[in-house]
């Protein structure tokens, strides 16, 4: 276990698997104290264990990100328990991929419930802290899909357009006067559960045709991006990283 992040508090949203999971653990491996946010509470309690058997230290605290109470009780809890949150790393995210033409509006509003309301209750309730502490690191998970649409990810790249343009948002009213960091991770394909949520069966099949022999990235190739940006020195702010698999010519 490396010690850079030592005492340092992490929120991580969608800690229950996929990118979340691995960059919490990266989070803890580097001495952090890491709250696990996500709904499926065996999951978080199953990686907290994990992270407590390597020396790490992990919480569980079980939060639906589209409930701003909740995240804002998660917020509360560990200051009270911490004095202190240092990264926030929104990264709860869903992708029910769907040409726009079938207009499965339930599935559009779902995406901009988790994918950006939900960063901005975590950012309601962290932002204010942070600009109070004059210090802190807010990790956005966005995509490749937030620099580029495609096909079928129409609205899905909207979500992540809007979450490029929070980090650089924030960025300019925080960073120089508030000493706050805010860093955009943008990856490609990465091999996750994210995909299995895709109800659109034509979609799923060809998405899973399509990288049957290709080599997508995998969770800790995103969580290693993540430990670059935190643990950059203080006057280093990491603003956006893309990271794609080289079998990913888009
Ligand atoms: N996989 C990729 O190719 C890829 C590429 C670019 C960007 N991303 C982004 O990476 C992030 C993580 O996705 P992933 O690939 O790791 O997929 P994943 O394995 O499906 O993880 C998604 C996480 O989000 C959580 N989540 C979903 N709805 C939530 C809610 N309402 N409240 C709290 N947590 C919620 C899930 O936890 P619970 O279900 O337990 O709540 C889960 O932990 C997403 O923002 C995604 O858009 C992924």
């Amino acid at each position: 276990m490396s010690e850079s992040l030592k005492g340092r508090v992490a929120l991580v949203t969608g800690a229950s698997s996929g990118i979340g999971a691995a960059v919490a653990e990266a989070l803890a491996a580097e001495a952090a104290i890491v709250v696990l946010m996500a709904r499926r509470e065996n999951r978080l309690k199953s990686l907290s264990d994990a992270i407590a058997s390597k020396g790490g230290v992990a919480e569980v605290v079980p939060t639906d990100v589209c409930e701003r109470g909740e995240v804002e009780a998660a917020v509360a809890g560990a200051m009270e328990r911490h004095g202190s949150i240092d990264i926030l790393v929104n990264n709860a995210g869903v992708m029910p991929l769907s040409p726009v033409r079938e207009a499965r509006v339930d599935e559009w509003e779902r995406m901009i419930d988790v994918n950006l309301k939900g960063v901005l209750y975590g950012l309601g309730a962290v932002v204010p802290i942070m600009v109070k502490q004059g210090r802190g690191h807010i990790v956005n998970v966005g995509s490749v899909a937030g620099r580029r649409p495609f096909p079928g990810g129409t609205v899905y790249a909207a979500t992540k357009f809007a979450v490029r343009a929070l980090s650089w948002g924030l960025h300019l009213e925080l960073g120089a006067e508030h000493g706050i960091r805010v860093t955009d991770i943008q990856p490609g394909v990465v091999s996750t559960e994210l995909f299995d949520h895709i109800t659109d069966e034509s979609v799923r099949d060809s998405f899973s045709a399509g990288w049957k022999d290709r080599r997508s990235l995998q969770p800790n190739d995103v969580a290693r991006a993540v430990i670059h940006a935190v643990t950059a020195p203080d006057h280093v702010s990491v603003s956006e990283i893309l990271l794609r698999p080289t079998d990913q010519p888009t």
